[in-house]
């Protein structure tokens, strides 16, 4: 699929009212999708809906809590009702959160799950009949941290690394189908300043400023979720540090667990 056969389809983002979700909405629109924006908050897709109608994207809002089933179905209902198919759902609604082992809540532990992985699930179940019928393609945002338990963020981790069997099992069940799944393995990317980070008591703060890591721009992740979906890819890693973990993992992955270690070391100064 070339990158003009986009033009006319539909993409729904999950999370596309800031941050790396929007940056998606308005590469898609850019190539000539219709675009089904998502996120909790009605206020944040109203924003961006108005950016990309002025620029001639046909868009519509859809608030709805991907960790809520129910508001899933109704999510999928809506873009169905609205452009009558669905071609293209990127899972990228998640949260960033921390904390140690002994420290992270049950409640907190659940929250990141019921977000990052169930989040994704909900929404793949509600829209498979109409990706199927569309032949299109889902694509799940997920992390470097799903590669490794990364100390400090192992719910996290876990909630991304639950996406890669998720993927493997979904490209399996529905190849004949010619129903396509890709993972976007993301690495660090610039932050918006309104993002925030959970907490292993359950509360949401400002997340600290990256020291000393080079960031991808929001921007080269939302091509690199369309050249995804439109060469049919079946995982993607992204930056120059996902790609050389990639390669450690296999060839020296005690390198890779020291260098963690190490930046457990930080991250312990950075919260006590
Ligand atoms: N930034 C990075 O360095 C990085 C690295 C690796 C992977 N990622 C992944 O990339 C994705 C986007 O991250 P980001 O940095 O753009 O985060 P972000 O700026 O915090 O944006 C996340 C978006 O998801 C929405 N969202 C959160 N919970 C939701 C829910 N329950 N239901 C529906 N929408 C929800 C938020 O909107 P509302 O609050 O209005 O719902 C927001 O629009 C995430 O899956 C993240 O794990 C990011």
């Amino acid at each position: 699929m070339s990158v003009s056969s986009l033009n006319g389809k539909v993409v729904l983002i999950t999370g596309s009212g800031q941050g790396i979700g929007k940056a998606t909405a308005e590469h898609f629109g850019k190539l000539g999708a219709r675009i089904c924006l998502n996120g909790r908050s009605a206020g944040k897709l109203k924003v961006v809906g108005d950016e990309l109608r002025a620029m001639g994207v046909h868009v519509q809002e859809v608030a709805a809590d991907v960790s809520d089933p129910q508001a899933c179905e109704h999510l999928i209902a809506e873009c169905i009702r609205h452009f009558g198919q669905l071609d293209v759902l990127v899972n990228n609604a998640g949260i960033a959160s921390r904390g140690t082992i002994a420290e992270t809540t049950p409640e907190s532990w659940e929250q990141t799950m019921k977000i990052n992985f169930n989040g994704a699930v909900n929404c793949t179940y509600y829209a498979l009949p109409h990706l199927s019928e569309s032949k299109g393609s889902v694509v799940l945002v997920s992390s470097m941290a799903a590669k490794v338990g990364v100390p400090g963020h192992a719910a996290y981790s876990a909630s991304k690394m639950g996406l890669t069997a998720y993927a493997r099992a979904l490209q399996n069940e529905f190849k004949k189908e010619d129903l396509h799944c890709g993972l976007v393995f993301v690495g660090f990317t610039e932050n918006e300043t309104a993002k925030e980070i959970l907490g292993p008591d359950g509360e949401y703060k400002s997340i600290p400023n990256r020291k000393g890591v080079k960031t991808a721009s929001r921007e080269s992740v939302a091509q690199a979720i369309a050249r995804c979906v439109t060469q049919r890819k079946n995982q993607v890693t992204l930056t120059l540090m996902g790609k050389a973990q990639h390669i450690l993992l296999k060839f020296a992955p005690g390198l890779v667990y020291f260098l963690l270690r190490r930046s457990f070391r930080e991250y312990e100064e950075t919260y006590r």
